[in-house]
């Protein structure tokens, strides 16, 4: 309802392009919710994180830290700033393992990606001490986490700056769309100049820095805005979609589920599962036989380690095991109750007879 009106007002005034009302009234939200000074609305969270490295002066020579199991984006981000990317394993849930950082870094490291994975916060307080301690920036990508907390506090508010897309799969999205929030002017000033081609301020055309089209539309900021005020809704509604889920497959002795830990408050962004060792059918068996059932799978992510542009040897434990093992589902708050049915019955099914 209030998506559809915010378009048709946005189409009333012709501001359909970038940074109009919706996109200035979204990023006010947005910074709001992340207890942050400042946000920028861009095109994607792709965009995000390589406008924040770049805003850090990360470049030739650099070296940044991630994750070694994530989006593909992270370690992209960092190798277009000409930085080299530095993976680090992952716990059981997929979030990068902080007593495995300190043995990565060298004189050349200059930040800290931590991804929030499956929305389940990563721990933050050890990252940020041990940032703290070499002197390295740490950024949250927030993607998968809209509204998870640590210990209490909302993620996005807990390192230097954050990234989030606002894919049309993310809690709140634009259809396309990414979001930048930091308490430093500075770094705001410069991603927000940066999205836009850093055009000069007294001499349009004259370039200080190096700047892209990131630009999101107005339009895309219309569809977004309401969403924030119904996050609290729309993580509740999934959290009892995930707990549905869950309860129906609990007899399924072959199945495991994430495992947050007590002092985090997670969102479920999508449903995970992992299968036990010794499992009867493996990941890719079982996502035939779920789309056999009609329900529809996706595997988790393929270690950086493993991708052909950034092969590299080393213990990835971790990484593997949560390739090997996961899979998600939908969790969508949207999901009807014959949908949700589907999904447990697809699961059940296809474990029968092993
Ligand atoms: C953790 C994380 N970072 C970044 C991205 C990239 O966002 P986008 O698809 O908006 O470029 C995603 C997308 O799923 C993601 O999950």
């Amino acid at each position: 309802g209030e998506q559809k009106r915010n378009i048709r007002k946005a189409l009333k005034t012709n501001w359909i392009g970038f940074g109009g009302p919706f996109t200035k009234a979204l990023e006010a939200r947005f910074a709001e919710l992340c207890n942050r000074s400042f946000a920028v609305f861009v095109s994607s969270g792709s965009a995000a994180l390589h406008l924040v490295l770049s805003a850090m002066d990360v470049g030739a020579g650099d070296e940044v830290i991630c994750p070694d199991f994530s989006i593909i984006s992270l370690p992209h981000a960092i190798a277009l700033c000409g930085a080299k990317p530095v993976f680090v394993d992952v716990d059981y849930n997929g979030n990068i393992r902080p007593d495995l950082i300190e043995e990565k870094l060298t004189p050349r490291t200059k930040a800290i990606i931590a991804v929030h994975a499956f929305g389940i916060p990563a721990e933050m307080d050890d990252i940020t001490r041990l940032a703290d301690r070499h002197g390295l920036r740490v950024i949250e990508d927030c993607s998968q986490a809209h509204g998870a907390r640590y210990r209490g506090r909302v993620v996005g508010s807990l390192g230097d700056a954050a990234c989030f897309s606002l894919y049309i799969n993310k809690l709140i999205m634009a259809g396309e769309g990414g979001m930048i929030v930091a308490d430093d002017e500075e770094l705001a000033e410069r991603t927000s100049r940066a999205r836009n081609m850093y055009y000069g301020t007294d001499e349009r055309f004259y370039h200080e820095r190096f700047g892209w089209n990131y630009r999101a539309t107005d339009l895309q900021a219309a569809i977004a805005l309401p969403l924030c005020e119904r996050l609290p809704e729309i993580i509740q509604r999934r959290r009892e979609i995930a707990s549905a889920i869950r309860k129906g497959l609990e007899g399924i002795e072959w199945i495991e589920f994430l495992k947050p830990p007590e002092h985090v408050s997670p969102v479920d962004w999508v449903f995970c599962v992992r299968l036990k060792k010794g499992s009867p059918i493996d990941r890719k068996e079982l996502m035939k036989r779920l789309a056999a059932h009609g329900v529809d799978s996706r595997p988790l992510f393929v270690p950086f380690h493993m991708q052909p542009m950034y092969r590299t040897d080393g213990e990835f434990r971790g990484a593997v095991e949560i390739y090997e093992s996961g899979l998600y589902v939908s969790c969508h708050h949207e999901l009807k109750r014959h949908q949700i049915e589907r999904i447990v019955e697809a699961f059940n099914r296809a474990f029968e007879n092993v």
